[in-house]
């Protein structure tokens, strides 16, 4: 496994540490708050997720979206469209979303927008990775763990066709071995 990856960018240990430094944040911004729900983006977010809501001390509520990618990793046929809805209603509370990484920004744009359609009191965007160079649209996370660079990653939530989400580390895979997936 590690063989395909040109380098390691984050082990779990750092990975593990910046989750409690995340979870530190969500406890702080949302210390006032009596009805938080945090919203993770399948499949993505679940490592990424499941890590957090350790350290997360603020009494909340867990639900997730499956929005639909766009193929091959480019942006040509546009908007996401939602595949599985949220089960609970966000109307009047304080909604975190959680996301693995945020690369061109269209998706959580278009997310952000259809949840304010829904009226939260609030909403704001943690992402564990930062991809800036990657934006096409103007999008800024409310937090992130990493900002990393334009490269292709995998592990920890992050994908190559579907497989190596359940990697503890995250490193920059080597797209010659794209076919091996
Ligand atoms: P975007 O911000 O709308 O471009 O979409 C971000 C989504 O693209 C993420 O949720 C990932 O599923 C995927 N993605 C972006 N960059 C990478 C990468 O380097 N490896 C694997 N998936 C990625
Ligand atoms: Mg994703």
């Amino acid at each position: 496994m590690k063989e395909h990856f040109k380098r390691i960018l984050y082990t779990q240990e750092q990975i593990e540490a910046r989750c409690k430094e995340l979870a530190q944040w969500v406890n702080e911004t949302y210390k006032d708050s009596d009805d938080l729900i945090l919203i993770g983006l399948l499949k993505g977010s679940v490592p990424f997720m499941a890590q957090l809501i350790k350290d997360v001390t603020v009494v909340h509520d867990l639900d997730f979206l499956t929005v639909s990618s766009y193929e091959g990793g480019t942006t040509s046929n546009g908007a996401p469209k939602i595949v599985m809805d949220l089960a609970n209603d966000v109307t009047g509370r304080d909604v975190l979303i959680v996301e693995d990484i945020v690369d061109t920004g269209r998706t959580l744009k278009i997310i952000k927008e259809l949840i304010h359609t829904r009226n939260p009191k609030s909403i704001k965007v943690l992402t564990l990775l930062d991809k800036k160079e990657g934006r096409v649209v103007d999008f800024k996370v409310d937090k992130f763990g990493f900002d990393i660079p334009n490269v292709f990653i995998a592990g920890f939530g992050l994908d190559v066709n579907g497989k190596l989400r359940n990697l503890p580390y995250i490193g920059e895979f080597d797209t010659k071995y794209l076919d091996k997936y």
